[in-house]
C-alpha cells in the first residue's frame, strides 16, 4: 500500500489491516476494529511548520482563520479537496489561568484550554468541521450520529451549513435543553429514542448503511483527526513546550484517542520532543474505562447503566476504548473516576475564576485535585484542563446547584448534591431601603470571606 497518501489502517493489534482512504465502512471488514488513517510522512522540517502555523493566523484565507485548518499538513485532506471544506472558523479557543481552581487542586498554577468556545460551545466543532466536509466531498446527501447532545448540535450547524439533511438519534430525556435547542433549531430531523446513548449508537451503526446515512460519530476517523487539532493549538499557544499533564473528561473516549494520536504525531515530526502524560476522567457512575484501568484488565467491560448529571458522559460502553488505551499507554497517563459532589463542586469553582463550563467538563478539575491529594501530582507540576462544552450548554444543572436543588440518582451516590460553593439568588422588596439593607450585609459578608 502507498504511503505517499493518507490510508486507512485497522487499529486492532491482531489486525493491523490497511485500507484505501475511501473505504466507505466505519470498520475493519476482516475483523470489525476500529479504523485509523495513517498520514505519510512530512517531508517539512519541524521549524518550518511552525512558521506555516504561526503566518496564517494573521491571513484571511478561510482556511487559515479556522484553528483547525491551519494545522492542514495534519490532516487528510489533499489540498485538491481543500475547496470543499465546510468550516465556521472553528478553533482558536484561549488558554486562560485560573488562580482560584489552581488553589483548589492544591497547585501552584494551572492552565485551561477551553474548547467549549467554539461555535456551537463544543469541542465537537474541532472534529465536525473535517468530517463533514469530508460528507461532502463524498457528494453524502445526508449526515447522522448518536450523542448526548453536542455532537448533534456540531452535526446539525455543518450539516446546515453544507446544505446536508442531518439526522440525530438522542437518549430520551438525557439530553441537556440547550443542546436539544441547537439541534432543533438547526433543522437537523431529531430521533428521541427509548434508550441511553450506547442503545441509540448500536442502532445507528447497524442501519446507517442501509438508510444512506453518512455517520459522523468518533467511530469515523475523520472527525479524530480534526479533533487532533485542538492539541496542536495547545502546544503552540505554550510555545512548542509541552505541559507535564492534560487532563481530559472521557464518555466514548473519542477525544482522548485524537489526542493521543496528536502526541504521536507532533513528537514523529519534531514538533515536541517529550510527551505530557494525558489523565481522563470519568464520572464514577459511568466509568467503565476507569474501572479496566484500575482493575488492570485487559478488555472494557460495559457498564449497563451508566448514570450521572453529567449528562455528556453519560455513556456504558465506550467505542474508541482500544485507542484511549493505547494513548494513556504511550503518554504514562492515567484515568480516575470523580463523584457527583466533586463534579458540582468542581463546576463552581471554575465559575469562580469566570470560567463556565458544563458538567463534564468540571470532572477534571474535580479528577486532579483527588490525584493531587493522593501525591500522584506535586504541586509544581504544569497542568492543563480541557473544558469540553459551555456554560450555556446546561443552564438547569448550574442553577439547579446554586439553589440546592440538585439531586444525584446514580445508585450508590444518590441524594441532595449540597451547595458547598453555592450562590443563591436573594429575593428582595422592590424598595430602596431594603435593597441598600441587603447589600450592605452581602458586600460585608464578601469582604469577611476575602479575609
Ligand atoms: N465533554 C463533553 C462536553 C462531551 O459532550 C463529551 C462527549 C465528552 C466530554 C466526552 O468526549 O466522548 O470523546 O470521550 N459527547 C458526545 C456527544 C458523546 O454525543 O456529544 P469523548
Amino acid at each position: 500500500m502507498s504511503t505517499d497518501s493518507p490510508v486507512l489502517r485497522c487499529f486492532d493489534s491482531n489486525c493491523r489491516q490497511w485500507l484505501e482512504l475511501d473505504y466507505p465502512d466505519m470498520t475493519c471488514p476482516h475483523c470489525g476494529g476500529l479504523l485509523e488513517i495513517e498520514l505519510p510522512a512530512l517531508d517539512c522540517a519541524a521549524a518550518e511548520l511552525k512558521t506555516r502555523f504561526r503566518e496564517r493566523k494573521v491571513s484571511n484565507n478561510a482556511l487559515d482563520v479556522s484553528g483547525v485548518w491551519r494545522f492542514r499538513e495534519f490532516l487528510p485532506l489533499p489540498s485538491s479537496q481543500l475547496g470543499q471544506v465546510v468550516t465556521m472558523g472553528e478553533g482558536n479557543t484561549p488558554l486562560l489561568s485560573a488562580p482560584r481552581s489552581a488553589a483548589y487542586a492544591g497547585l501552584d498554577e494551572l492552565l485551561i484550554k477551553h474548547l467549549g468556545w467554539n461555535p456551537t460551545g463544543s469541542f465537537k466543532d474541532y472534529g465536525m468541521t473535517v468530517a463533514v466536509s469530508r460528507a461532502r466531498i463524498l457528494g453524502a446527501r445526508s449526515v447522522a450520529c448518536a450523542s448526548t447532545g453536542n455532537t448533534s448540535a456540531s452535526m446539525a450547524a455543518y450539516a446546515a451549513q453544507a446544505g446536508m439533511s442531518a439526522v440525530v438519534f438522542i437518549p430520551q430525556g438525557q439530553v441537556a435543553y440547550g443542546k436539544l435547542a441547537q439541534s432543533l433549531e438547526f433543522g437537523a430531523h431529531t430521533l428521541q429514542i427509548d434508550g441511553n446513548f450506547d442503545v441509540a449508537l448500536n442502532l445507528l451503526r447497524e442501519l446507517s448503511v442501509e438508510a444512506g446515512l453518512y455517520l459522523v460519530n468518533s467511530i469515523n476517523p475523520f472527525r479524530i483527526e480534526g479533533q487532533k487539532t485542538a492539541l496542536f493549538e495547545l502546544l503552540e499557544q505554550l510555545e512548542w513546550n509541552p505541559p507535564d499533564r492534560i487532563v481530559l473528561p472521557g464518555g466514548n473516549l473519542g477525544n482522548v484517542s485524537a489526542f493521543g494520536k496528536a502526541l504521536r504525531e507532533a513528537r514523529e515530526s519534531g514538533l515536541i520532543e517529550r510527551v505530557p502524560s494525558l489523565l481522563l476522567i470519568q464520572a464514577a457512575g459511568a466509568a467503565p474505562f476507569a474501572r479496566m484501568v484500575r482493575e488492570r484488565h485487559k478488555a472494557l467491560q460495559a457498564w449497563p447503566h451508566p448514570s450521572t448529571l453529567a449528562t455528556a458522559i453519560k455513556i456504558g460502553n465506550p467505542v474508541s476504548w482500544q485507542k484511549a488505551l493505547e494513548a494513556l499507554r504511550m503518554s504514562e497517563g492515567h484515568s480516575v473516576a470523580v463523584t457527583e459532589q466533586e463534579i458540582a463542586d468542581a463546576k463552581a469553582i471554575l465559575g469562580r475564576d469566570g470560567i463556565g463550563c458544563e458538567p463534564a467538563s468540571a470532572t477534571t478539575l474535580a479528577g486532579v485535585r483527588n490525584l493531587r491529594r493522593q501525591g500522584m501530582i506535586a504541586a509544581t507540576e504544569r497542568v492543563v484542563l480541557i473544558l469540553t462544552g459551555h456554560q450555556s450548554k446546561d443552564a438547569e444543572y448550574t442553577v439547579a446547584y446554586h439553589q440546592g436543588e440538585l439531586k444525584s440518582k446514580t445508585p450508590g451516590d444518590e441524594g441532595l448534591i449540597e451547595p458547598r460553593f453555592g450562590n443563591r439568588p436573594i429575593r428582595v422588596a422592590a424598595r430602596k431601603t431594603d435593597i441598600l439593607a441587603a447589600l450592605a450585609t452581602l458586600l460585608d459578608n464578601r469582604e469577611g470571606k476575602r479575609e
